[in-house]
């Protein structure tokens, strides 16, 4: 029968075969459950002939990277490159609002970036990545069809082609529920395994509208305080994503004797199983006062908090 620790054994091997003796083998991790996997099934195949390349956008939530690196770095004896390129990613977003467009330059960007970093290693013939199956699925245009992009994912296609590697991507074939089991399997922490799913674009994509880092900042620190909440309630874990949404406008409030006219953050809490389908969740009304007060009292520069209630379809997952 088909186990986790089957498929990692079946996978390591695989790719050790497959990868010949004296060629070098570069993979981006991003923080997320999903590079993670591919970079120690990899470390596993080849040891040191990986290089994993982790490119800071400034678009990560507070701690995102910190903590999967500083864990990589404690257990295991990996090539890893921490490449801070927070600055030129947001020169690059200065003025651009338009969803399809920040996809674009985020990902071009981090191909700059990444081939910049790669174009060091000598012998660099394979790039892993951590596509999953629905990911797979959804970067097909269907033949005939128009070729209608619902959401360009930037981790699907560009750099291989620039790079002339070939893609080793291992989870192929997975999807979430199945890349959790193999982490088990691979002994990772649950910190790292129940982390929510996180978008290649990041928090740009969240900050609807122009992308500052004043606007980042806020709802980095709204965010933070949705990550919390669910957690202290033991909501994490149950539902698929949650976070908070920056809104490109302002609202009437009214704070003491004062009026105030500041942003709005909306809150996207929703249940999944593979992110194709999805309806939001149906969080107790304390926990989403808790939410909201804490928001509207310790972020400075709101004074309304809405909540998402729609599933998708009609509407998706992310505000962009
Ligand atoms: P949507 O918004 O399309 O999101 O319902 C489905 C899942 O995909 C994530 N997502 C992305 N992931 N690059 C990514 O790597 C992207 O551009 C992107 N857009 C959405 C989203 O967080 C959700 O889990």
């Amino acid at each position: 029968s088909w186990t986790m620790s089957s498929f990692v054994e079946s996978t390591v091997l695989e790719m050790r075969e497959s990868i010949g003796e004296d060629e070098q083998v570069v993979c981006g991790l991003s923080g997320g459950i999903d590079s993670t996997v591919v970079a120690l099934l990899l470390h596993k195949a080849i040891g040191k002939r990986l290089t994993c390349i982790f490119v800071d956008n400034g678009l990560l939530r507070l701690n995102e990277g910190e903590e999967v690196i500083g864990y990589l770095r404690e257990h295991f004896d990996l090539n890893l490159v921490w490449v801070q390129a927070q600055d030129e990613f947001l020169d690059k977003l200065k003025g651009v609002d338009d969803p399809e467009k920040k996809r674009k330059i985020i990902g071009h960007t981090f191909i700059e970036v990444f081939d910049r970093e790669a174009a060091k290693i000598k012998n660099v013939k394979y790039l892993a990545q951590g596509t999953l199956y629905p990911d797979v699925i959804e970067s097909i245009s269907f033949k005939g069809g128009p070729s209608v992009v619902i959401k360009s994912h930037h981790n699907v296609g560009g750099l291989p082609e620039k790079m002339n590697l070939s893609l080793v991507e291992p989870l192929r074939e997975l999807f979430k529920d199945e890349v959790r089991r193999v982490a088990m399997e691979l002994g990772l922490p649950d910190s790292i395994i129940w982390r929510h799913p996180f978008p290649g674009p990041g928090l740009a994509i969240r900050v609807i509208g122009e992308i500052t880092a004043e606007r980042l900042d806020i709802l980095r620190k709204a965010d933070k305080i949705v990550q919390n909440e669910l957690h202290a309630a033991d909501w994490y874990r149950k539902v698929w994503q949650g976070f908070a949404v920056l809104l490109p406008l302002k609202t009437v409030g009214v704070m003491g004797d004062g009026r105030t006219y500041e942003h709005v953050i909306a809150l996207r809490v929703v249940d999944s199983i593979d992110a194709m389908t999805a309806d939001w969740t149906r969080l107790p009304s304390e926990l989403l006062a808790r939410m909201s007060n804490r928001i509207i009292n310790e972020v400075k520069g709101v004074n309304r908090v809405v909540f998402d209630i729609s599933s998708k379809p009609p509407g998706t997952i992310e505000w962009e």
